[in-house]
């Protein structure tokens, strides 16, 4: 993975290169404070060990309890279906993968009507066990099942915490079960059994996706002008501080959808703290350049623009035409005017001043997105520590978890009273 952050000097709100030097020392700091947590397995920074302590086999042997399947359905939501989402969606496969997060009636109804559910793996994945959207619609999918005349505890894999409902039930039906690592937040486990069991499912190379994260490992350093993830890192919070308040994630490459939604969730989740933190908005180019783009150039100064994109593609060559005014294109392909795209970007936000970084990984593979996720992960811990936020937990996630089952009566909690009082108001 390649970090270039030459069009983030010089830029409204803008940083330079003597702005970085001295922030530099602050990251050798930080550096050693991250790598004592890896040391020491603490919450949250057990995560950047995920390359090295996650044990392929162990998701193998749970997945090779199942014939290959024509689909695998995730149930989970937020951490425990992103990271397997991303890969999904970036990397081709037989078998299909969908993923049930939300709770939307008229969605889940559609997805199980549409789904062969007597060839479908049901993978359901909650770290704590007990978020209520993920138990829901397992619940309805088990149910589905159960009248389509499918044996379910056939079908399923879970992947949760050591306690909680969900360990319960897959004790209770004896379902085989993968264990979330300790220590390890749910949107920094995608190099866990959480983003993995999918991918093992789909037959993609885990091992390659490992050795990605390790190459991500490795090339951690005390100085961001050596560390790609860490010059990310230390680049996007000095620009927050400075009022790049929006970091506008635009990978060119329609692969890496999903990889933005991941990262949005890492980066809002992780930094949001304490009236701190920078927005992250979802782009796709070559798309959004015709409608995003007026506004991240145009626009207020309190934006980052993060374009990213592989430098090999499909090659798909453009056919010849003798008509008049097209004949351009001809001869050339939809990479070299996707790459011509992703230029005319760069260029003119750097024209207007606008910051913007740059991420080249080689190809969209197993091993790509392992070292890119892992990177981006490291690159918001530093962000973290620099601003001194606790990058690991996530307090107003938890209220609305919790407001959620308190309204529906799973139990006692304050934000439900909260919300019941609100209602009672309207
Ligand atoms: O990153 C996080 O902690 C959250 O997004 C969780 O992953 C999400 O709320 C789901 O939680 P759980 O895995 O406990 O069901």
């Amino acid at each position: 993975m390649d970090v270039d952050i030459g069009n983030a000097l010089g830029t409204t709100p803008g940083l330079t290169e003597e702005t970085l030097e001295r922030l530099d020392d602050r990251v050798a700091s930080a550096h050693e404070r991250i790598a004592r947590g890896m040391d020491a397995d603490e919450f949250g920074y057990a995560s950047l060990t995920l390359p090295e302590t996650t044990d392929p086999e162990a998701i193998r042997e749970a997945t090779d309890a199942f014939e290959t399947p024509s689909a695998v359905l995730t149930v989970g939501i937020g951490g425990s279906a992103l990271g397997a989402g991303t890969l999904s969606d970036a990397l081709p496969s037989d078998v299909d993968a969908y993923v049930l997060d939300n709770v939307d009636p008229d969605d889940v109804k559609r997805l199980l009507g549409s789904l062969p559910l007597d060839d479908v793996v049901i993978n359901v994945v909650s770290r704590s066990g007990t978020t209520a959207e993920t138990l829901a619609n397992f619940l309805v999918v088990r149910d589905a099942m159960d009248r389509a005349g499918v044996d379910w505890t056939e079908r399923t894999l879970v992947t949760t915490g050591e306690e909680g409902n969900l360990r319960r039930l897959a004790d209770r039906h004896d379902l085989p079960a993968l264990d979330v690592p300790e220590g390890v937040p749910g949107r920094f486990s995608m190099l866990s059994t959480v983003g993995l069991a999918v991918a093992a499912l789909q037959g993609y190379d885990v091992e390659a996706v490992l050795a990605g994260g390790r190459d991500g490992m490795d090339a951690l350093s005390g100085s961001l002008f050596e560390s790609p993830a860490y010059a990310y890192g230390a680049t996007t919070y000095a620009l927050a501080e400075r009022g790049a308040l929006t970091n506008a994630v635009m990978p060119y490459a329609e692969s890496l959808e999903t990889f933005a939604e991941w990262f949005a969730q890492l980066w809002a989740e992780s930094l949001g703290k304490d009236g701190l933190g920078q927005t992250p908005a979802r782009a796709l180019g070559a798309t959004d350049q015709h409608s995003q783009l007026q506004l991240y150039r145009a626009g207020p100064r309190d934006k980052l623009v993060t374009v990213i994109r592989p430098t090999e593609r499909a090659e798909v060559p453009i056919p010849e035409t003798d008509l008049e005014g097209l004949s351009y294109l001809g001869g050339s392909s939809l990479g070299d005017l996707l790459d011509a795209e992703f230029d005319a970007t760069e260029a003119s936000l750097a024209e207007a001043g606008v910051p913007n970084v740059r991420i080249e990984v080689d190809r969209v593979d197993e091993r790509a997105l392992g070292e890119l996720c892992y990177g981006m992960e490291a690159a918001c811990v530093l962000y973290g520590e620099l601003a001194n936020v606790p990058t690991f937990t996530q307090p107003a996630v938890e209220w609305g978890k919790r407001a959620a089952r308190g309204l529906l009566g799973g139990g006692e909690f304050p934000e439900a009273d909260a919300v019941a009082e609100k209602r009672e108001l309207r």
